[in-house]
Order: structure tokens, then sequence, then C-alpha cells
């Protein structure tokens, strides 16, 4: 089975959907750990109590953020993830960790990108008066919610939606969407190649599902 670390901010709702598809019988990943860049990640908590062993790097704790990400660098090294799955890491990773480790890490962004990358992701679709929304997993290159891209799901925009309403429908396929993608990758049925994504015996993706 592949090796998978999880980097998280925030409350890791994807995280605990990718550790709950590991455990999956014939997943062909598995979590070996989870890394945070905040001490209070409420996804942290949820990983110790699955097992999975926690790493919390604090950008106060470091001098500079290239410093920060050395010693990320430096534990990944220990860990030798196959794969690093971005899950809510509100944090730019280097030129450098990127080439470290190029076409083994993949991001979720809630939106259909390229549309509306970076904040606000949400109350940008709205004010845009986009009919749909949607979450896209995609290989992390230099740019900002760029790479090409591995899977994406669709939701419908509702009449009245607010941003915190369209986030959480658009978190519900996240969680689905996420395990797919990273099952895709740990059996080798993406993989990127030249800066795009090449597939092999894989199904069409439902639109959404
Ligand atoms: C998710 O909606 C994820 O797509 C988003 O943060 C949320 C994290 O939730 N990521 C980004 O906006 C990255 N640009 P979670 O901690 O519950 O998985």
């Amino acid at each position: 089975r592949k090796k998978v670390v999880v980097f998280i901010s925030g409350g890791g709702s994807n995280m605990l959907a990718l550790a709950k598809a590991a455990g999956e019988p014939g997943f062909p990943a598995e979590i070996v750990a989870v890394i945070a860049d905040k001490a209070d990640a409420g996804g942290l908590a949820k990983a110790a109590a699955l097992g999975i062993p926690t790493h919390a790097f604090l950008r106060k704790n470091f001098d500079s953020k290239d410093a920060h990400e050395a010693a990320i660098l430096a534990e990944l090294d220990r860990l030798s993830p196959d794969i690093i799955c971005l899950a809510g890491y509100m944090r730019l990773l280097s030129a450098t960790f990127i080439q470290r480790h190029e076409g083994r890490i993949i991001n979720i962004h809630p939106s259909l990108l390229p549309l509306f990358p970076g904040l606000h992701t949400h109350q940008r679709a709205i004010d845009a008066g986009m009919k749909v929304a949607g979450c896209t997993v995609h290989f992390v290159t230099e740019g900002m919610d760029e790479g090409p891209i591995v899977a994406q799901a669709v939701v419908p925009v509702v009449d009245g939606d607010t941003a915190d309403a369209l986030a959480a429908r658009v978190l519900t396929v996240e969680h689905r969407t996420y395990p797919m993608a990273l099952r895709l990758l740990a059996e080798g049925k993406v993989r990127m190649e030249g800066g795009r994504v090449v597939t092999r015996d894989v199904e069409p993706s439902p639109a959404s599902s």
C-alpha cells in the first residue's frame, strides 16, 4: 500500500474522509501521518483518535518561512511518503518543496478550478451568478490552486445560497471526491507527466454524484 501523509490547517474533515477510505479493505493507500501548521487544528485530535501519528509545525516556532518548511521537509524525509495530500492546508509550498516531491502532491480546492482559485471562493461563485459549484482535486504545481486536474465533482448553487450553505454542500462531495482521486493515484491509474495528467484504465468520472 502507498504511504500517504496528509497536511491540514483546520477541521480535517477531508483528512477524516481519506482515513476512513484508507481503512476499507483493499484500499491501495494508508495514512502514515498527519502534519499540521496549527497546534489547534481540530483535525489533529481526530487523527490522534484514529491512532494516526501527528506532527504540528507552528510557523511561530521558526525564524523564517524557509526554516519552517525545512523542518517539515526533514520530517517528510523520515516518513518517505509516496503521496502527500493537502487537505485544507492553508499555506503555499515553496518551489523547492514542490520540486522535491514533484508529481506526488495533490490538493483539494472547493471550486471548479480554474474558476475561483484562492480565498472566498464560494462567495465569489455566488456573486458571479454561477448555477453550479464544486470541488477539484489537482496535482500541486508552483502556482496557487493550479496544476493538472485529477477529479472534480459538481453541486448546484440554489437561489438565496449563502457562502456557508454552499461550502457545506461542496464539502459533502469533497469527502467522496478526494478518496476517489487518492485511489486513482495510489493505483497508478493517474500520474502527472510533462505538466499534464496521464490516465490509464480510468472509468469516465461522473460529473456529479
Ligand atoms: C475544504 O473545503 C478544502 O477544500 C478547503 O478548505 C476546507 C478544509 O476543510 N481548501 C482550500 O480552500 C484550499 N485552497 P477540512 O479541514 O474540514 O477538510
